[in-house]
C-alpha cells in the first residue's frame, strides 16, 4: 500500500539533465554559463567567517531584495527572492492555484511546469506553439476557454530559445483572465531593447521571473527571485514561502553577484557572440537552428540522421548535449553555449559523425 497521495503515486518526478561528476566530459546539457563566477565572490568566501552561520540568516533577504530592486527600478516590495526561479514556480502554484484549478502553458515548454502542477493536483493545458515558436493569436482566448488559472510562460521560450517581443506579452497579460507568470530565466542573453519590468506597474496579473542560475554563472547557488506588483509579492514573502527560505551565504553571493553588473554583462556579451558563431558552424554542417536569445540553440539534424543517434555518439565522445524524446522534439538537440574552445570540440566532433554514419 503506497502512503502517497493519490497524484503523487501517479506521477513521474521531473528528470533533470545529467550531472556527472567527470570533470573531462564537456557538459552543453544544461544551460549554465561556461565562465565563472564574478572573482569579488570568490574573495567573499575566502574571507567568510563561519561564526556568522550560529544565527538564523535575514528571513526576507531584504538586502538583495534591495540590491535588485535598485538594478530593476523597482521597489524592494515588488520582489521576493527565491531558492532557485524553480522555487518562485512553486510558490506561484501553492499560492494562486487550488487543486483541481487548471494551470496553462505553452507545447512545448519547461518541462518542470507540467510536475509542478501534478504535485499541486492541476490539469493543465498546452497550447501549441506557432512553427515559428511563438503563441498563437488566440494564445489567451484558448487559455480563458480553459479557465486558466495561472500560465506559465516561459520568454525567450526553452528550448527554442526563440524571444516574444513586449508588446505581445502586454497583449497576452491583458487579455488573460488569470495570472501570468512570465519565465525571464534566459532574458539576460537576449536583445537589449527588450525589458517587459515596467508592465508590472501597468498589469495587475503580471509576476517576472529570474534566476541567478544561468546569466550569472550561479547554478549551483540556487537563487533566484520574482518581480511583481506587491499584491502578489507580498502574500508568497508573508505566507506561502518557507521560513528563511535563503541561507546566509546564499544572501550574501547573490547581493555581490548583482553588484558586478559589468563582469555579468562582459560573459553575456561573450556568450551571445559564440551563440551566433555556433550556430553559423551548425547550419554549415546542414542543422536547421532558429535564431536563440538565449545561451542555448534548439538544432534540428540532418534528415540523414536521427538526433537520439548523434546524442549517443557525442556522449560516447563525453560531449553531453539535451535530447528530448517529446512529441515535436524528437529530431532535435538541445545545445548549450560553451567557449570558443568547446564549442570548436563539439563542431569537429559533430562533423566527424556526421561523416562516419
Ligand atoms: C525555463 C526555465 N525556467 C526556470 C528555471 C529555473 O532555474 P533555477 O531554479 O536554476 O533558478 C530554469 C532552469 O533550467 C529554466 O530552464
Amino acid at each position: 500500500m503506497s502512503w502517497e497521495r493519490k497524484n503523487i503515486a501517479a506521477m513521474q518526478g521531473y528528470i533533470s539533465g545529467e550531472q556527472p561528476d567527470d570533470p573531462s566530459i564537456l557538459k552543453l546539457n544544461t544551460n549554465e554559463n561556461p565562465y565563472p563566477p564574478a572573482p569579488a565572490i570568490e574573495e567573499m568566501l575566502q574571507r567568510f567567517s563561519s561564526e556568522v552561520l550560529r544565527q538564523y540568516p535575514p528571513p526576507n533577504a531584504d538586502e538583495f531584495r534591495e540590491i535588485a530592486a535598485t538594478l530593476h527600478d523597482v521597489e524592494s516590495g515588488n520582489i521576493i527572492a527565491t531558492r532557485g526561479g524553480d522555487e518562485l514556480l512553486r510558490l506561484m502554484i501553492t499560492t494562486f492555484v487550488d487543486p483541481g484549478e487548471m494551470i496553462g502553458t505553452t507545447q512545448p515548454t519547461y518541462s518542470l511546469y507540467p510536475v509542478l502542477a501534478q504535485i499541486q493536483n492541476c490539469p493543465i493545458t498546452h497550447v501549441p506553439l506557432t512553427a515559428d515558436w511563438k503563441p498563437p493569436e488566440s494564445f489567451s482566448d484558448q487559455l480563458n476557454d480553459a479557465d486558466v488559472k495561472l500560465t506559465l510562460l516561459v520568454n525567450p521560450n526553452a528550448p527554442s530559445g526563440v524571444l516574444v517581443e513586449v508588446e505581445q506579452i502586454e497583449q497576452i497579460a491583458r487579455s488573460l483572465n488569470g495570472i501570468l507568470l512570465l519565465d525571464e530565466a534566459y532574458v539576460d542573453f537576449a536583445d537589449n531593447s527588450y525589458d517587459a519590468i515596467p508592465l508590472i506597474e501597468e498589469l495587475d496579473n503580471l509576476v517576472i521571473l529570474r534566476t541567478l542560475s544561468k546569466a550569472y554563472s550561479l547554478a549551483g547557488l540556487r537563487l533566484g527571485y520574482g518581480i511583481g506588483p506587491e499584491h502578489l509579492i507580498r502574500p508568497m514573502i508573508e505566507k506561502t514561502r518557507d521560513s528563511y527560505n535563503l541561507d546566509w551565504i546564499s544572501q550574501k553571493i547573490a547581493s555581490i553577484a548583482l553588484e558586478e553588473q559589468g563582469y555579468a554583462n562582459q560573459t553575456w556579451l561573450r556568450v551571445i557572440q559564440e551563440r551566433d558563431a555556433l550556430r553559423t558552424e551548425l547550419l554549415k554542417l546542414g542543422f536547421l537552428v532558429p535564431n536563440s536569445q538565449t545561451n542555448f540553440l534548439l538544432a534540428t539534424v540532418p534528415k540523414t540522421h536521427t538526433a537520439e543517434s548523434i546524442y549517443v555518439e557525442l556522449k560516447q565522445r563525453n560531449i553531453l548535449v539535451r535530447f528530448f524524446d517529446q512529441v515535436g522534439l524528437s529530431d532535435k538537440l538541445r545545445i548549450t553555449i560553451g567557449t570558443a574552445e568547446q564549442n570548436h570540440k563539439l563542431i569537429t566532433e559533430l562533423s566527424s559523425i556526421l561523416i562516419s554514419q
